[in-house]
């Protein structure tokens, strides 16, 4: 696995969906970090337990890899409620989705991921299923073609998407709760790193779980990945046990720098401060001229950089902050 594959927050590969099944959280108080989502989630299940009702629909957003699988596998467990997982793709045509729906008994969980690539035509089977509890299923073709309206169970729909802005405006406003998953901070990472090495067994300092969180670039799965190569590591360099000198060791072959950047981070810092001279630039003029897909930059690269205040938006742009300057050895100056 290169630098690439491990910081990208995609999953990759089988194995690494096991690795996530054995670490994934299962109850709302094993969730760590996002203390604004859990406390109103809580809320909202237990009113929803206390009037016996199905949940409002909820729809999750932000950048891949921070727990929006998770938590709807936690939601379902507090609920008591089975869940049901499909994904936007995966739904080709209206049929797909009205056969979904009304397989769903009374305070079932459909958990919808990547919802913003249902088609819009598809969605619009959601909008009464979601307001009414109905779907209206069309018998024949044509002219003799006839619509027929079916009642659904009380369900609950949670959607989760790394694309919040390219949802539909009627779809959106169909979710009574809207939650926002940010990056975790460096402490919340910590006790992620240390919640995880004991699930797999292994012995680590709270040096080298600092560390390894430094370099998660805020996301778990990126926590949760690097600690399982320096896992490796620490078993073939040393006695199995994770200690500081065998995390950098890990840490530095696998070409992740102290604050968890890589090449394509570089490219970026660089193409703003040298070819741009820190002037307000364009995400898509970014893309272009770093030859990287635009969609990865905004979802994977951006948002990290921001938190660690290297990028700023503005409305003009997004503009290089003096952190990056330093960080790639370069003298701050704007010009005007
Ligand atoms: N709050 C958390 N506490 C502990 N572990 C977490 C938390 N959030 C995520 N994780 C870990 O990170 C891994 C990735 O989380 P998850 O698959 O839910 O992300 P996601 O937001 O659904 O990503 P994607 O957008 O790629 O679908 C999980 O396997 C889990 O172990
Ligand atoms: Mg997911």
């Amino acid at each position: 696995m290169n630098s690439d594959t491990l910081i990208n927050p995609e999953v990759t590969d089988n194995q690494e969906e096991k690795l996530e099944t054995t670490l994934r959280p299962q109850m709302l108080n094993e969730y760590i970090g996002q203390t604004k989502v859990k406390e109103s989630m809580k809320i909202y299940i237990e009113a929803a337990k206390q009037r016996e009702e199905a949940l409002d629909h909820v729809l999750l957003y932000g950048p891949p890899g921070l727990g929006k699988t998770t938590l709807a596998g936690i939601i379902a467990n507090e609920m008591g409620s089975k869940l049901k997982i499909t994904t936007g793709p995966a739904i080709t045509k209206p049929g797909d989705l009205a056969a979904l729906l009304t397989e769903l008994k009374e305070n079932d969980i459909l958990f919808i991921d990547e919802i913003h690539r249902i088609s819009r035509n598809i969605e619009e089977i959601l909008y009464p299923a979601m307001e009414d509890y109905v779907v209206d299923i069309i018998l024949g073709k044509g002219p003799t073609a006839k619509s027929i309206r079916l009642n659904l169970p009380k369900f609950t729909l949670i959607g989760a998407t790394t694309k919040a802005g390219t949802l539909s405006t009627p779809l959106r406003d169909r979710f009574g709760i809207v939650h926002r998953l940010e990056l975790y901070d460096q402490n919340d990472l910590i006790t992620i790193i240390t919640r995880s090495a004991k699930i797999l067994n292994v012995e680590i300092d709270q040096e080298s779980a600092i560390e390894i969180a430094r370099r998660s670039r805020g996301t778990p799965r990126i926590a949760n990945r690097l600690l399982k190569r320096v896992r490796d590591y620490a078993l073939v360099l040393g006695d199995g046990k994770i200690n500081i000198k065998i995390t950098k060791t890990a840490l530095e072959k696998l070409e992740i720098d102290e604050l968890g950047l890589d090449e394509i981070d570089r490219k970026i810092l660089e193409t703003m401060i040298i070819k741009y001279s820190g002037r307000p630039i364009g995400i898509e003029t970014l893309a272009t001229t770093i030859g990287e897909d635009l969609d990865t930059i905004e979802d994977v690269y951006e948002p990290y950089l921001i938190q660690i205040g290297f990028i700023a938006r503005t409305p003009r742009g997004r503009v290089p902050m003096p952190a990056a300057y330093k960080h790639i050895g370069a003298e701050y100056q704007i010009e005007i």
